[in-house]
């Protein structure tokens, strides 16, 4: 049994095949968080109970002496009775003030998990797979009553949590701050690791010693953004890639996000997840319910990779969907860095006829298709294709790209608006935006309001009429600025600060709606490349192009910090010109391959103007691609030698039945006079026999762990080198 409720105790064991998770009712009824960690076989754990700490101005709960609850691990604290540290939930009342009182009420255990109404959640294919626990909290002074989640995916290893709130009061209320998940660990020895960047240096890996007081990451920008995306993890201090104690947390949000940790006077850490409470509230009103999206939590006693393992595999099998999540992923050529702006159907062809004779499997016709598009300043909304540049349109076009033998996909930005657009000639009004103030724009584009529903249904009919009209295979969401003037017409003064989460819930009932009604096509999430790449957008679309910078050494860190949560089969990696668009950096198209070939391989060059030992080199790495690439997109992959503390870097890829494994590695920067040491493998079996293909060498998986393969000599900067091994049976 994944829950047990033990009543003697009052305790709840969350049990995964490895881990433990416990929680406690307390005599005053409040819940109390004892353990999460390696599986234990106990019950009790009342010896934890943190104890009356006498003279330590904490203030008494209940005024009885006993219990301090600022001194206790909770479940899920509430603010302004007796705990003054960083809360889960803060609400206001008609009278103004905001503290609350949660205490247990009831709880219920259950097979299966519905999903969470309006957002983006992971699920199960049977019943039988999961239980889930629900745990009920009570305001019995306002009748406010929170629902607590658990869902446990024993076989996965992880956890997820998730808040309902239902007002059953005879009042309004206003909630401030409702977060997904609070953990509260009995020491503060962690690291701080979290996933930050920019637009093009997306995901880049920061690790911190924990210290007193608060440390945060957060998006205020109306997405999950290039600077942070909703993933912590509080590594033990010590532990490293394959060992030691981390703990996770990710939110299926791609929203405004905040995530943080408060070591308190007493050096123990609170861990939260959730949506943002800056320039939030919610307005409950009478018998009405808000959910917060999900978050999933992780331990893993074996390091970065266990954790990694686990976020990978869950969310490639458990949170993606649809026709595409167990099928190796189209190999596609994009035209955006090889015309931009400027195509029409000639060039287009040629590209795809070049990229057809190469064996590439999809052609992608980027930005700049419709209305009168020309240039980054005009016509978003305008879904209708421009006559001029695509003579006879997209049906012809694309039937014509499938007569090459390739499929068809095609870029939308659907949740923009140009104010030079003939949708904002009709309603100038559909943008966010407060009136009165500047319009700000951000590459002259401005954010239509998904908070209502007329815009919404405005999107899901005109891309649909686009899908319906054209023989179209793949389509990238584009969404290329953040928000800000955040307000929306649809709604009163009293409800502007949902705007921001509205949005959202309106972005995904029209991703749900699409989706739904186009089966058949592949779904590429994309914000300016990775500034929504978050379990969110993964739940509806089960790839997410990367990031804007193809240089392929900025991508190893990219790469290398995506992968500690994302599936590679999420990650979109092109082989792009020399030099590179975003750094001027020239690297051989044998490393480019290389690091392209670590997620959903591509190219994003104009292949009509390479020379024919650049073509042939690409033909290679596509016929090698589709040997690999179900080992590369849906193995098990492991994190050798990192960009961020080697000039080296590595990583490696078994396949699922452990027969192929494909590694990879790349010197950044040439050096004189240096022995490379071998490099170790990691994951495989002991005493199985391993071939290395293209040499023939036969090594044992003891030898390739403990010695190693051996670095060939390679000369310049960005050299790389790649080995296909596969098990030897005789
Ligand atoms: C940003 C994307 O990340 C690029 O790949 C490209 O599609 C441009 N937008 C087009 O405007």
């Amino acid at each position: 049994m994944a829950v047990v409720y033990d009543n003697v105790t009052k305790t709840f064991h969350l049990k995964t095949q490895e881990t433990s998770y416990i929680a406690k009712v307390l005599e005053s009824n409040h819940l109390t968080h004892l353990y999460w960690g390696k599986k234990i076989n106990t019950n009790n754990l009342d010896y934890l109970i943190e104890k009356n700490l006498w003279g330590s101005f904490l203030t008494d709960t209940d005024n009885i002496g006993t219990i301090q609850l600022e001194a206790v691990r909770q479940e899920y604290p509430g603010y302004g009775s007796t705990d003054l540290r960083s809360p889960a939930i803060e609400i206001q009342f008609e009278d103004g003030t905001s503290a609350t009182d949660f205490r247990y009420n009831g709880h219920k255990i259950y097979k299966g998990k519905p999903p969470l109404k309006g957002l983006p959640s992971t699920y199960v294919e049977n019943d039988d797979e999961m239980e889930t626990l629900e745990i009920y909290l009570l305001d019995e002074l306002k009748n406010v009553r929170i629902i607590l989640t658990y869902n446990v995916f024993e076989e996965f290893n992880a956890i997820t949590k998730a808040v309902k709130i239902i007002n059953e009061s005879e009042e309004n209320i206003n909630i401030l701050r409702v977060l997904s998940s609070n953990v509260d660990f009995k020491e503060d020895d962690f690291d701080f690791i979290h996933l930050s960047g920019a637009w093009a240096r997306e995901r880049h890996i920061i690790r911190t010693p924990l210290r007193f007081g608060m440390q945060s990451i957060e998006s205020r920008r109306g997405a999950s953004s290039h600077a942070q995306n909703p993933f912590i993890a509080l590594a033990r201090k010590g532990a490293s890639e394959n060992y030691g104690d981390v703990y996770g947390f990710s939110l299926v949000y791609s929203g405004n996000f905040l995530a943080d940790v408060e070591v308190d006077m007493y050096s123990k850490a609170r861990a939260q997840i959730g949506i943002n409470p800056f320039d939030f509230n919610w307005l409950l009103e009478k018998n009405e319910e808000f959910q917060t999206p999900e978050s999933v939590l992780v331990y893993s006693p074996n390091g970065l990779t266990g954790m990694s393992h686990t976020y990978n595999n869950l969310y490639r099998k458990r949170l993606c969907r649809g026709k595409y999540r167990d099928k190796v992923r189209p190999i596609l050529i994009n035209n955006w860095e090889a015309t931009y702006f400027d195509f029409n159907e000639t060039n287009i062809k040629e590209i795809a006829k070049e990229a057809s004779d190469l064996g590439i499997e999809l052609f992608v016709l980027d930005d700049g298709w419709f209305g009168k598009r020309d240039d980054d300043t005009t016509s978003l909304g305008d879904w209708f294709v421009n006559e001029e540049k695509i003579k006879g349109g997209l049906g012809k076009l694309s039937k014509e790209i499938n007569e090459m033998g390739l499929q068809f996909g095609l870029w939308f930005e659907p949740e923009m608006i140009s104010p030079k657009s003939e949708l904002y000639e009709k309603h100038p009004d559909w943008c966010i935006h407060i009136p009165g103030r500047n319009r700000s724009t951000a590459r002259e584009q401005l954010i239509l309001d998904l908070s209502r529903k007329e815009v919404c249904d405005y999107i899901i009919e005109t891309v649909s009429n686009v899908l319906e009209n054209a023989s179209i295979s793949y389509v990238k969401w584009d969404m290329n600025r953040n928000m800000s003037e955040i307000g929306s017409l649809g709604l009163p003064p009293e409800r502007q600060r949902e705007t921001a989460h509205r949005y959202m819930l309106g972005l995904y009932r029209i991703l749900e709606e699409i989706t739904t009604k186009f089966p058949d096509i592949l779904f590429e999430s994309c914000s300016g490349g990775g500034g929504r790449f978050d379990p969110g957008m993964l739940y509806y679309m089960p790839q997410t192009w990367t990031s804007d910078d193809t240089d392929a050494i900025e991508r190893l860190k990219i790469q290398f910090g995506t992968s500690f949560v994302y599936p590679s089969a999420s990650m979109g990696c092109h082989v792009s010109a020399v030099p590179n668009h975003q750094v001027n950096r020239n690297t051989s198209i044998d490393t480019r391959g290389i690091v392209a070939m670590a997620g959903n391989f591509g190219y994003e060059l104009d292949i009509t103007k390479l020379t024919q030992e650049e073509k042939d080199a690409i033909k290679n790495q596509i016929k090698l691609y589709k040997e690999i690439r179900e080992t590369v997109q849906f193995g098990d992959n492991f994190r050798l030698l990192s960009p961020f503390e080697s000039n080296e870097v590595a990583w490696m890829s078994i396949s699922k039945d452990k027969s192929e494994i494909v590694v990879n590695y790349i010197k950044q920067y040439a050096e004189a006079n240096k022995w490379n040491k071998p490099l170790r493998l990691t994951g495989l079996e002991e005493d199985a026999k391993y071939e290395i293909i293209d040499s023939g060498m036969i090594l044992g998986g003891d030898e390739l762990m403990n010695i190693g393969l051996v670095i060939p000599d390679l000369k310049g900067d960005y050299a790389a080198t790649q080995w296909i091994l596969r098990k030897y049976t005789l």
